[in-house]
């Protein structure tokens, strides 16, 4: 049994099932396998439907923490990881579509990643949340945020081991600040919590799971994605790399952000340690790590930069949903955000 989480609410009839058998059952019912089979036929946009989003983070869940009540074996049933292929095929289709053709160059890969980033235009939520962004807002944009950074390091993790020489070492550099360089309260999971505590969230693995819309699994299962394929480690890397290169600056505003509301350095602690730390961890990145892997197997260029523009495409759909609901004057969460009692 998992001892961290409970299974969240259902959003749909996929999820619905599928957390009743995994509550109850010791494989998948007949149900849940012809839901999963008609979400796969149905004409939906993937990466942002509710149900197929949080059915595909329940799957991927077990890799991570487990579920409270839902048993262990639960990981490696086939005919969960059959289910979970599927949901993936979409959740993929989806993500290339969105992305478009990946041009590969000769240019060093480190030079590509930066041109596709400089080429992104998807809004900018760091401008707003630092000028404009409200207690309210901000408490909506952690809930959603939780989802990751609750696990920060850890989808990236998978795809160590799938690495070797100087692509291998440096991602353990970076990963190890990722995890606080052996000091567990400076983990940046950690740092994230208590940034939540601050603004009265509740900290707690996955307990605002249930707020948190499609926009925040759709991110956390692409690099789950990713990182759990062997398949996919370029684009693991690639995604790693994006999220380094475009931390900094952005960091530096949410620190402003924060500051502008009467928050202070215990507060904004998060994010000036990714000023500093992500100023570094871009160059070893970018050069190191993917510069690595791309010199030793040219072939994995493509998926680098698949794996970056599904970064700044999966930024761009969180900051649309965001900035949309806001302008609508409605909540950008499923519920209020629910304050730590
Ligand atoms: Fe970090
Ligand atoms: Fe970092």
């Amino acid at each position: 049994m998992g001892a961290d989480m409970h299974l969240p609410s259902a959003r749909g009839p996929l999820s619905e099932s599928l957390t009743a058998d995994l509550a109850t059952r010791s494989t998948l019912s007949s149900r849940t396998l012809e839901r999963a089979a008609r979400l796969a036929d149905a004409p939906t946009a993937p990466l942002t439907d509710e149900d197929l989003q949080l059915s595909l983070a329940i799957c991927y869940e077990l890799h991570y923490r487990g579920f409270d009540a839902v048993d262990e074996e639960w990981e490696w049933n086939p005919e969960l990881i059959r289910l979970r292929g599927g949901l993936e095929r979409l959740h993929l289709s989806a993500l290339r579509g969105l992305v478009g053709p990946v041009p590969v160059t000769d240019e060093p890969i480190d030079r590509q990643l930066t041109a596709a980033i400089a080429e992104d235009d998807g809004p900018s939520l760091s401008r707003y949340m630092s000028r404009h962004g409200t207690l309210e807002q901000w408490r909506e944009y952690l809930t959603l945020r939780s989802v990751y950074h609750l696990k920060e390091g850890d989808p990236h993790t998978f795809a160590i081991p799938r690495l070797s020489g100087r692509a291998k070492a440096a991602m353990v550099e970076i990963q190890a600040d990722e995890y606080g360089g052996g000091s567990a309260a400076r983990m940046h999971s950690e740092l994230f919590a208590g940034l939540m505590r601050d603004l009265d969230l509740d900290s707690t693995y996955g307990a605002l799971w249930d707020d948190a819309p499609a926009a925040a699994f759709a991110n956390v299962n692409t690099m789950s994605l990713f990182g759990l394929h062997r398949r996919w480690r370029g684009a693991a890397l690639g995604h790693l790399a994006t999220v380094e290169m475009t931390s900094s600056e952005p960091s530096r505003r949410y620190s402003a952000g924060l500051r502008r509301l009467g928050f202070d350095e215990s507060t904004t602690v998060f994010y000036d340690e990714h000023v500093e730390a992500d100023a570094v961890h871009e160059q070893i990145a970018s050069v190191d790590m993917c510069g690595a892997l791309v010199t030793e197997d040219p072939e994995l260029a493509a998926d680098v930069l698949f794996g970056a523009r599904s970064a700044l495409a999966m930024d761009g759909i969180a900051a649309r949903h965001l900035l949309g609901a806001w302008e609508a004057g409605r909540s950008a969460l499923r519920r209020e955000p629910s304050l730590a009692a």
